[in-house]
């Protein structure tokens, strides 16, 4: 097994450890609560993983993009969107030093997935007006509960997400123990071109 960092070596270990899919096929629970509050057209899920979330968008009308750096997990998205008769594009990238265009997206998703500094702090300029960002992932206090998963790299600090949603109205914020997890759930919404 290769040491927990978060480099695609790591990553594929993880997938091709399992013939099934690692993160399941069902969307995340907070995902399928809240997709009304999402803006609907372009979404870029980043982190994508097997495809879980990108294709329940697909399913609700979204135009998809879902990006991840393991070709094994890319390949299973691929595989779930044809069986679920939906169109997503997929693009197996590393995030590492990705730009996001500006105000090219309606809806950007994190689902487990905790981007580099650069990433993050160009995340919101990448919306749209009226676009809306979501975010899911463990806390580093969700460490003191279950530490393999997640993996430290993984986990946001506290606030961590809402300094990430600067200049965003926020809609929906907490940070506690859910389904026996400590997560982080935002929603935001960006109201004025300037953020
Ligand atoms: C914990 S999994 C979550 C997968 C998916 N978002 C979900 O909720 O099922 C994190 C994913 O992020 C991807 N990832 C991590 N760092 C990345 C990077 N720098 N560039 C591209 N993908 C990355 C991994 O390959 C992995 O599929």
């Amino acid at each position: 097994m290769i040491k927990e960092s978060n480099t695609p070596e790591f990553w594929e270990s993880i997938y091709t450890s399992k013939d099934q899919y690692v993160y399941g096929k069902e969307p995340s629970k907070f995902l399928v609560e809240y997709v009304d509050l999402l803006k609907k057209g372009t979404a870029l899920d980043l982190g994508m993983g097997e495809g879980r979330n990108a294709i329940y968008l697909a399913s609700q009308g979204f135009a998809v993009t879902g990006i991840d750096h393991s070709p094994t997990a890319v390949a299973r998205a691929k595989k779930l969107a044809a069986n679920s008769g939906v169109t997503l594009e997929c693009k197996e990238a590393s995030l590492d030093f990705f730009l996001i265009p500006l105000m090219k997206y309606d809806t950007i998703l994190l689902s487990d997935f905790h981007p580099q500094p650069v990433l993050m702090k160009n995340l919101v300029r990448g919306l749209t007006v009226g676009g809306t960002l979501m975010i899911e992932a463990y806390t580093k206090e969700h460490l003191k509960i279950k530490q393999d998963p997640p993996y430290i790299f993984d986990c946001f600090d506290s606030n961590e997400a809402l300094h990430l949603a600067q200049g965003l109205k926020i809609l929906q914020y907490s940070e506690r123990e859910i389904y026996g997890e400590h997560r982080v759930q935002l929603i935001g919404v960006k109201t004025t071109m300037a953020s």
